[in-house]
């Protein structure tokens, strides 16, 4: 998705500008561009289609030097990836602007601006908006009170910056919907979409608000609220350390970050649980108090985060006895529902920024829901800041598109929340104490898939030259098997459906032959006979089988039934240890085929736009 970074400062800011875009590459994009204040005080714009590599030829034979500019990798929404849709946009040869977001009434813009005489060269919303600006710049000359004049026209979501060459000592910026912040430096600073882009010149930030502006020098920081009130939005240090968004020894950011799991579930846990309990009151100081009268429970959630929440109704209803929905947030946001009385409210998102979860959360709060607790990986995030209690997974900055660390470590967020809401809800401590150890053996249990990995990069060679395939789980398993057949489809372009079981016979069996590759996850719990069985009615249409089960599950190795054993794990943690083995299975099978890993085509890591 879209990506935004800028920089005021005595420095040349064209290198500053390139490593940000680089930062934000795994957001997914099609095309980069940047606009730089020259010292004639001219804008110098360079924009390519295609990767940052692009940009960053184009500018070495012809350099946009400048002591201030705006940059941006686009992902197409109004108009196909080409140079003229790429950002910054101009208005004029003196104002630039990039933008991420959607403008819904881009098209009445349009309209009235062209009427008025302004001339279009791309097919996109933001540069309606450029023109707009400019046209309010006209009255007073003053870029600030434009841009300012311009918001209150703008309907949709936009984080924007903006740069005239007759005031070359500032930017001016502004969000609606679409995250900013404000990198803080030292006679110098910054802005981007995402703070992973700006870590490399400062650890300092400052997250704006929906409908603030701010002026930005390189000595100076001045915010408006959306009522125009100077505001002071505090700065916070960014957590983790900067290597982490390298790639290191890897081959690929998914590698990397499968590998990252025995580590990053740990620490998810870490301080949060004793030997034998969870420590309710690290989940946040009012955690106590909010789950005590919670009666029923509304997850929310979008891609790999929906089946995290998948899973986790699994888990409430079993250890607490509380009803649980769980819903994809794009849906739950356009229809009418029936709140049952103290209900909670539950967002999971790795991000924290994914438009349609922010949407649906700003909803339920108005709409008389308990509280809303989040899940969330980043700190500082608008998901974070809006919600009544969060419970921070400790996955580290998440770079390939397709998730993974973020989804074990949002599963142990929600079991310690399942098992601290379940405390309420009549959980014997014996039973409490049976699960908190079985976390305990989880990042020793993912270490040992981990280390099965060459026999499983061996089994990918099976669904090289497939176009379709299918994945079964039964139980807290089935959300698992959804979770595999996305990971395989988003990295390997390879159709993959998942299905519970039990549901085989009622359609998908038809499709089954030799050559659509069925996967199984099959744990030891008191559905596995069931589940063979339905492994049974797959070989019999000579369907080829790849099964991921338990040494006690009992499943045998046969032509066509390929079997890999894993660990013994506890039934209630197995959804965690289960996801591994079909992360590796799906990054294999995509570094065979050859397509890009980390930014698989038209996907994108963070979608802050509908
Ligand atoms: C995008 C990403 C997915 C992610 C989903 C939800 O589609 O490509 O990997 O699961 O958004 O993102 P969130 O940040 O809300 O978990």
């Amino acid at each position: 998705m879209c990506g935004i970074v800028g920089a005021v400062s005595e420095r040349d800011v064209q290198g500053i500008l390139l490593e940000g875009l680089r930062r934000l590459e795994y957001r997914g994009y099609d095309s980069a561009g940047m606009a730089v204040v020259g010292s004639e005080s001219q804008i110098q714009r360079a924009r390519e289609v295609g990767k940052v590599a692009a940009l960053a030829d184009a500018i070495e034979a012809n350099p946009v030097a400048g002591h201030m500019g705006i940059a941006h990798t686009r992902w197409a929404t109004h108009g196909e990836p080409s140079q003229q849709n790429a950002h910054p946009h101009m208005s004029g040869d003196r104002l630039a602007i990039v933008h991420n977001g959607i403008i819904e009434n881009y098209q009445e813009l349009r309209d009235e601006l062209k009427a008025e005489g302004y001339e279009f060269t791309s097919q996109t919303d933001t540069e309606v908006v450029a023109h707009l600006i400019n046209k309010h710049y006209q009255a007073d000359k003053n870029l600030y009170k434009a841009v300012k004049t311009a918001m209150t026209r703008l309907r949709g979501a936009y984080a924007l910056a903006v740069v005239h060459s007759d005031e070359p000592d500032h930017m001016v910026v502004s969000r609606e919907g679409s995250p900013l912040v404000v990198g803080v430096g030292i006679g110098e600073n910054f802005i981007a979409s995402d703070q992973l882009a700006l870590l490399p010149v400062t650890d300092r930030f400052m997250f704006l608000e929906e409908g603030d502006i701010a002026d930005i020098r390189k000595d100076k920081i001045a915010i408006e609220d959306r009522d125009g009130n100077a505001v002071e939005r505090s700065i916070t240090r960014f957590e983790h350390a900067s290597d982490s968004a390298d790639k290191g020894e890897y081959r690929h950011y998914m590698l990397k970050e499968i590998y990252e799991q025995p580590k990053v579930v740990k620490a998810t846990m870490t301080g949060r649980i004793t030997d034998s309990r969870v420590l309710e009151q690290a989940l946040g100081t009012d955690a106590a108090k909010l789950l005590e009268n919670v009666r029923h429970v509304q997850i929310i959630a979008c891609g790999t985060s929906y089946h995290a929440g998948m899973v986790a109704r699994y888990w409430i209803e079993e250890l607490a006895g509380v009803p649980c929905s769980v819903e994809v947030a794009s849906e739950f946001r356009y229809r009418k529902h029936v709140i049952q009385q103290d209900t909670l409210f539950l967002c999971i998102s790795q991000s924290g920024e994914t438009a349609d979860t922010l949407a649906a959360l700003r909803q339920a709060k108005k709409a008389g829901f308990r509280a809303a607790l989040a899940i969330c990986n980043v700190p500082g995030s608008s998901l974070v800041r809006e919600s009544d209690l969060v419970i921070m997974t400790q996955a580290g900055p998440e770079i390939g598109v397709a998730s993974t660390k973020a989804f074990t470590t949002q599963l142990v967020a929600l079991l310690l929340f399942s098992v601290a809401l379940a405390r309420h809800n009549g959980l014997s401590e014996e039973k409490e104490a049976e699960i908190v150890k079985a976390l305990h053996l989880v990042p020793g249990q993912v270490s040992d898939v981990l280390a099965l990995d060459g026999e499983i990069e061996n089994m990918s060679k099976a669904f090289m030259d497939k176009n379709h395939s299918l994945f079964l789980g039964r139980g807290s398993q089935y959300p698992v098997a959804m979770e595999g057949a996305l990971k395989l489809k988003e990295i390997s372009y390879i159709h993959a459906e998942a299905y519970p079981a039990g549901e085989l016979k009622h359609g998908p069996l038809a499709l089954v032959d030799s050559e659509m590759p069925v996967v199984t996850v099959a744990p030891n719990n008191d559905l596995v006979e069931k589940l063979k069985s339905n492994l049974e009615e797959v070989r019999a249409r000579g369907g080829e089988l790849f099964v991921f089960a338990d040494k006690a599950a009992g499943v045998k190795a046969e032509p066509g039934i390929h079997v890999m054993q894993l660990p013994s794990v506890h039934e209630i943690t197995a959804p965690i240890v289960y996801t591994v083995p079909l992360q590796l299975l799906s990054y294999h099978v995509a570094v065979l085929k050859g397509t890009d890993v980390d930014q698989p085509r038209n996907l994108a890591k963070s979608v802050t736009v509908e």
